[in-house]
């Protein structure tokens, strides 16, 4: 394409697409435009699509248009534009099984109890656990303006989940993108009230997390690890991740730390102890604390009673945790 011709179409363009000019091409006959569409509702760039198109088709060297949009990710990420600034918490391990859906469910009691509006978001989909861990299986999300309403929990904790929208028991066999397409769903879900969403992720790096972390770009990610090596060095993989992904971390929680007797309430630490703490250090993020391995806190877990809306010292731990993350989101 010659300068001049570039610069013709340039002038042809209505000026609110001008201004958003990121790139025009001419090849062939064919205009290809990248517009910035950061802010825009999509009825606005329909609209500017559409002039651009009028605007360019009448010129004599042309005989298509194409009109990529292109927004800001942080801009797509507000699940709700017009409501409060929702921020996202992901809880994320390297390793499955670690009890990242147990500290994703306390997290969230624990600061709802301390006062803060929060929701959770399951976006395990393939292994959903947040309808079990909050005590809301069965239920089923109603929609509104094709958007799904949260499910209310006794917690005070609203919740998406896929266990909310299949049958128990039915396997979930979708590919990537449509696993993807069902967390965005999620995530889009009417959480206008929720201060702070707290998001349960599938283990590993897969295509849920990387939705995750482009679309929705949390604010800060809680990384669970176990005190064994293995674990750890998995945890090392999630923290990479996300900060490849330029997402904070606000830190590792050692869950299944230490583990106590049912019987005689003795602490012993089969798998040693502060290895957590000291990888934490290495990798130059904080440590959030840790929870022990404690029989109650599964059996409370299976009940869908929640160990944070408790008392004792499990609850303690978890409220710790909860307080760490919102001085966290408070200090952003
Ligand atoms: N601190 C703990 N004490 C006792 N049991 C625990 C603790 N944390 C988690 N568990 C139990 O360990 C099992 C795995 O926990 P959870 O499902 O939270 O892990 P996960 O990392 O989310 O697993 P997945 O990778 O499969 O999603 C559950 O049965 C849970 O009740
Ligand atoms: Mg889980």
């Amino acid at each position: 394409m010659t300068t001049d011709a570039g610069d013709r179409l340039r002038t042809l363009l209505p000026q609110n697409a001008a201004e958003r000019l990121q790139s025009l091409r001419l090849a062939e006959g064919r205009a290809t435009l990248v517009l910035d569409a950061t802010g825009l509702a999509t009825s606005d760039r329909d609209a500017m699509e559409a002039a651009v198109k009028q605007a360019l088709e009448g010129d004599a060297e042309v005989s298509e248009v194409r009109v990529a949009m292109m927004a800001d990710k942080a801009d797509e990420a507000a699940p709700v534009k017009s409501g409060p600034v929702q921020k996202i918490i992901a809880v994320g391990s390297g390793k499955g099984g670690v009890g990242k859906s147990t500290v994703a469910t306390n997290l969230a009691v624990a600061l709802a109890r301390s006062g803060r509006k929060v929701g959770v978001v399951d976006a395990d989909i393939y292994g959903p656990s947040q309808a079990r861990l909050l005590g809301t299986e069965g239920q089923k999300p109603v929609a509104h303006d094709s958007r799904l309403v949260p499910v209310a929990s006794q917690w005070g904790v609203p919740v998406l989940s896929m266990a909310h929208l299949s049958n128990p028991g039915q396997a979930i066999a979708w590919r990537g993108p449509m696993a993807s397409g069902a967390v965005t769903q999620l995530l889009q879900g009417h959480w206008d009230d929720a201060e702070i969403i707290v998001v349960d992720l599938p283990p590993g790096t897969g295509d849920i997390q990387l939705t995750m972390l482009q679309k929705f770009k949390p604010a800060g990610a809680v990384i669970v690890s176990t005190p064994q090596d293995l674990a750890l060095m998995d945890a090392t993989r999630a923290v990479e991740l996300f900060s490849k992904s330029g997402v904070p971390i606000i830190g590792v929680v050692e869950n299944m730390a230490g583990y106590i007797c049912p019987h005689c309430g003795e602490v012993s630490d089969p798998f040693g102890t502060g290895g957590a703490e000291a990888a934490a250090r290495e990798m130059g993020t904080a440590f959030l604390g840790r929870i022990p391995l404690d029989i109650a806190i599964r059996r409370e877990s299976d009940a869908g009673t929640p160990t944070a809306a408790g008392d004792g010292p499990q609850a303690e731990a978890f409220a710790n945790l909860a307080r760490s993350v919102a001085d966290w989101v408070d200090s952003r």
